[in-house]
């Protein structure tokens, strides 16, 4: 199978679409859809049944959507699906949609349904394969289904949704009023499955392995004998995306590290030892501290600290592409770019020609006479997935696992002036919380956890001692998307030996504090 193509060959290789009807239900559906290895696809409910078989797709998944499909305007989809022979199964907000469009009703009965739910299955269903009759499952509906389709049966009931299951066996259409895809749904894996291979017939041919070889084929379609040039951060996106073309296409690859002086502790060695000597990836590693400084130099507010940290960026970039890359090749040689877009940005950008002026954007606007064209070989691939490749790819724990860091790195963690010196304390300062929330065992819980410098210093005594030095602040959340964070609660021994081990260890600190501000309304950053 390819995915991104128009081409599967057996009906079961054929992708699942997860019509979108709005907010993150989709997203959530299209990864339980890949966790059980069939490849999914997220599609606008405004395309056409027949771009939707265009895309020859072995089932249609019709998601959740935050409106209410009495509301008008409301979102639904060609009804033309409904006669494709091909396998549909709606999801709460889809499960009332082919209920409406297909003669049904659905009536807002004034008792909604939120959170778990006693289930009772009362008629046999492909779906509900070897269940018991009563289950827990995750609901959340204000509207219910009062009247099945004609020719449809109701499966299942809860106390406020007598039809909280429905199917046509024949025609080959389901819906469920809760939401499978929820972890607190019992035995939601299952019937997602139970619809995938035995209504659906898919086969299990999404692994990360297959994931691999089929980005590995395109990149080497896409780039034929042209130098590619990928601008590695530290971060994981363009690690695992550096290490598949790597894969792909070997030399002809070149990755660029340019350190700014405002990366993370060992963030350089890293990259060196992870992508030259254990990949033997062709690196240019600029060690570029003093122009950044240089250009730093009095400089304090946030945003012109991230523009002036931003152009620099591109203007090294540009050198060592011209110089080392294209330079060397014949004149007009135009060269790829790897970007590491993930499917999420993809999704949220509507359409391809959106995304590729967000990934542009990413970079931060290269110049246009630098011709470069984008390969892209994570856009298909939600975070998890790009780890699991990573992780097949063999690069290290370290990074695969990384917490995000911002382009601008530590500048927009150093309140106020931003020098060596300064980068320093906080890194240093940085390192220790990194390493105990690690030994904690919270690393991975917790969406970031790091250190802040802000520009004030205060009074502490140290020995016999006066000091006037800066304190750290310890900045921890928790978040899904970094939408919106809440401050991770801390254990106090972890805090004790974080506050200790900064004061005793990092010279030029004498306090340490911790942000307790959720997001809204702090940001994650301090700048
Ligand atoms: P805030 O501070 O806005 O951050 O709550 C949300 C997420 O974005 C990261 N972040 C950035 N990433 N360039 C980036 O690439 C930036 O300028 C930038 N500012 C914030 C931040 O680390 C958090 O994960």
């Amino acid at each position: 199978m390819s995915p991104g193509t128009d081409s599967a060959g057996d009906p079961g290789e054929g992708p699942i679409l997860v019509v979108d009807f709005g907010a993150q239900y989709a997203q959530l559906i299209a990864r339980r859809v890949r966790e059980a290895h069939v490849y999914s696809e997220i599609v606008p409910h405004t395309a056409t049944a027949v771009e939707l078989m265009a895309r020859r797709p072995a089932g249609i998944i019709l998601s959740g959507g935050p409106k209410s499909v009495n509301e008008t305007p409301t979102p639904t989809v060609d009804p033309a699906i409904y006669d494709t022979g091909v396998p549909i199964l709606g999801i709460c907000y889809g499960a009332q949609l082919l209920t409406l469009q297909l003669g049904g009703e659905v009536s807002r009965t004034g008792r909604g349904e939120y959170g778990r739910t006693p289930l009772t299955v009362t008629g046999s269903s492909p779906l509900f394969c070897d269940w018991p009759s009563d289950v827990e499952v995750w609901m959340s509906h204000g509207d219910a289904i009062t009247g099945v389709p004609p020719g449809f049966t109701a499966t299942a009931a809860s106390a406020d949704a007598p039809v909280a299951a429905l199917q046509h066996a024949e025609r080959s259409i389901y819906g469920v009023q809760f939401h499978p895809e929820v972890v607190h749904t019992e035995r939601g894996a299952d019937l997602l499955e139970r619809f995938l291979y035995d209504v659906c017939h898919c086969l299990p041919l999404w692994t990360h392995t297959s994931i691999i070889e089929s980005q590995v084929q395109a990149v080497r379609a896409q780039v034929g004998s042209s130098p590619v040039l990928c601008a590695l951060s530290g971060g994981v996106d363009s690690a695992v995306a550096a290490a598949l073309v790597h894969k792909a296409i070997g030399d002809q690859l070149t990755c660029v590290y340019v350190d700014t002086g405002l990366m993370r502790a060992h963030e350089s060695e890293q990259v060196e030892e992870t992508f030259r000597r254990q990949f033997h990836i062709d690196l240019v590693h600029v060690k570029a501290a003093d122009r950044f400084f240089e250009a730093l130099a009095g400089v304090t507010d946030p945003e012109a600290k991230r523009k002036i940290i931003g152009e620099l960026f591109i203007r090294i970039f540009e050198e060592v592409a011209r110089e080392q890359v294209l330079g060397s090749g014949p004149p007009g040689l135009a060269g790829y770019l790897v970007q590491g877009t993930l499917y999420p940005d993809v999704i949220e950008s509507g359409s391809d020609s959106a995304a590729t002026i967000k990934s542009h954007h990413n970079v931060g606007g290269l110049p246009d006479d630098l011709a470069f064209d984008l390969v892209e070989p994570l856009r298909l691939l939600f975070k998890d997935e790009v780890r699991a490749v990573g992780e097949e790819l063999g690069l290290p724990h370290d990074i695969v696992w990384r917490q995000p860091f911002p382009g601008p790195g530590l500048a927009v963690r150093i309140v106020g002036d931003v020098t060596p010196e300064r980068a320093d304390i906080l890194r240093a300062a940085d390192s220790i919380v990194v390493e105990e929330i690690r030994r904690a065992g919270l690393y991975r819980d917790l969406w970031q956890s790091f250190a802040v410098l802000p520009a004030v210093r205060t009074v502490g005594v140290m020995g016999d001692g006066r000091t006037y030095a800066y304190p750290i602040v310890i900045r921890a959340v928790t978040s899904d998307d970094a939408m919106t964070a809440d401050w991770a609660r801390l254990p106090y021994d972890l805090l004790e030996r974080l506050s200790s081990r900064i004061i005793n260890e990092v010279e030029g600190v004498n306090r340490v504090a911790l942000d307790i501000t959720s997001k809204p309304p702090g940001t994650i950053e301090w700048e």
